[in-house]
């Protein structure tokens, strides 16, 4: 699976691969929603498709564009994020181990968490600022995953993706890369050497906060991913034919969402970057943040649209912060046209590592205006 012609990032979303309905010439897709697919006279399938738990023309027409976005072989799309990192999970067989941030998405964590105790899967969880955390947690012969996020969230640490692979490849392991906030736009991880790639589609590949969504991307068409394959059909965490299509448009303004977003990220990072109120704050477009130049060798379309600040307090002051914003909203999630704000620990739980004077900041593509002039005076009333 791979693109017809070899578009730029912003075109081939902008027409979705450049599609156009050969039968019609509708330059939209039609949803196609039925679940089961008829056989001729011999029982012979009439079309290429059998049941929607397998495959669907919609889902085809997603899996086209972000295959060709991210450069790979193939693309698979889940009913959540959640959905698909667990069909790669689900391929490490007993015995084996994983290696994974110790700071990272909760819910992934979560999961390996869970294997690791109801399983017989090993879990190694390291510290991705300490130089060699990484190189102590991999044990030769026995890691299969090496799962890592492209920046880390939410303190937005950055990993060198091709480092970590040759590591992880060295060691007989696989890389799998959690893209979501870095988008395919910015940066394709597959060309670093990762082995799989994966987006929440539910945060900027949809970008309007309607749709929940996973994908998978692979550089090789190996046994692993005819794995992962199988399990999407056997689990069923198959998206619905809806959902697919509202992906699918969302992903068409993707270029000029994070366009804006990112540009007033790195504005707002810059503005408060030595705010009194504020003890630091974390965005790797700052060139004093300490993976700044790893992440502008990473990162061809800017650093991305999420950032933290570090309050000059407790987890009191954070969430008082987040109480006096007019315009973002207090709520979970990314990647939206709105501008998000949370407090992370509290989402968490006790298990968090996350420093609970932190407040993660998702920008959308409101006034960047507006959107400084909101932090302000929630600081000023501090
Ligand atoms: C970085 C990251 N990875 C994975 C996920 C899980 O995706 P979903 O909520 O679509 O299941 C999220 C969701 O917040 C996320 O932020």
């Amino acid at each position: 699976m791979s693109s017809a012609k070899n578009l730029s990032p912003d075109t081939l979303v902008a027409q979705a691969n450049h599609y156009i309905d050969t039968s019609t010439g509708a330059l939209v897709p039609a949803i196609q929603p039925s679940t089961t697919y008829g056989r001729d006279v011999n029982y012979d399938l009439l079309g290429d498709y059998i049941y929607s738990r397998n495959h669907n023309p919609t889902f085809d027409q997603v899996e086209r564009v972000i295959c060709a976005l991210d450069g790979g072989r193939d693309a698979r799309i889940f009913a959540s994020g959640q959905a698909a990192i667990t069909a790669v999970l689900e391929t490490v067989a007993s015995g084996r181990h994983i290696v994974a941030p110790d700071i990272m998405y909760h819910g992934a964590q979560a999961w390996m968490r869970r294997l690791a105790e109801k399983r017989d899967i090993g879990l190694t969880l390291f510290d991705a600022t300490s130089a060699d955390g990484l190189a102590n947690a991999i044990r030769p012969g026995q890691t299969d995953l090496v799962w890592i996020e492209t920046l880390l969230n939410p303190t937005w640490d950055v990993l060198d993706i091709q480092k970590t692979a040759d590591m992880a490849h060295g060691a007989g392991a696989i890389l799998g890369v959690d893209a979501t906030v870095t988008p395919p736009v910015t940066l394709k991880a597959l060309d670093f050497g990762a082995d799989i790639v994966f987006h929440s589609a539910t945060k900027y590949l949809n970008g309007h906060s309607d749709v929940l969504g996973g994908v998978l991307v692979t550089g090789e068409m190996d046994d692993r991913w005819a794995e992962i394959c199988e399990v999407r059909t056997l689990v069923g965490g198959t998206m619905g034919p809806f959902e697919a299509w509202l992906l699918l448009r969302g992903m068409r303004t993707l270029s000029i969402r994070c366009e804006r977003a990112f540009a007033s990220a790195l504005k707002i990072a810059r503005h408060f970057e030595n705010h009194q109120k504020l003890k630091a704050v974390l965005y790797p477009g700052l060139t004093s943040h300490p993976g700044h130049h790893l992440a502008a060798r990473q990162m061809t379309g800017g650093f991305g649209g999420m950032l933290s600040f570090l309050v000059d307090g407790d987890a009191h002051m954070a969430k008082k912060l987040i109480s006096h914003l007019k315009i973002f909203i207090a709520a979970t999630s990314l990647g939206g046209v709105e501008s998000l704000v949370e407090h992370r620990r509290s989402v968490e739980g006790p298990e968090s590592l996350v420093p609970d004077n932190l407040i993660r900041i998702s920008i959308g593509i409101e006034s960047v205006d507006d959107l400084i002039g909101d932090l302000q005076q929630a600081l000023e009333r501090l």
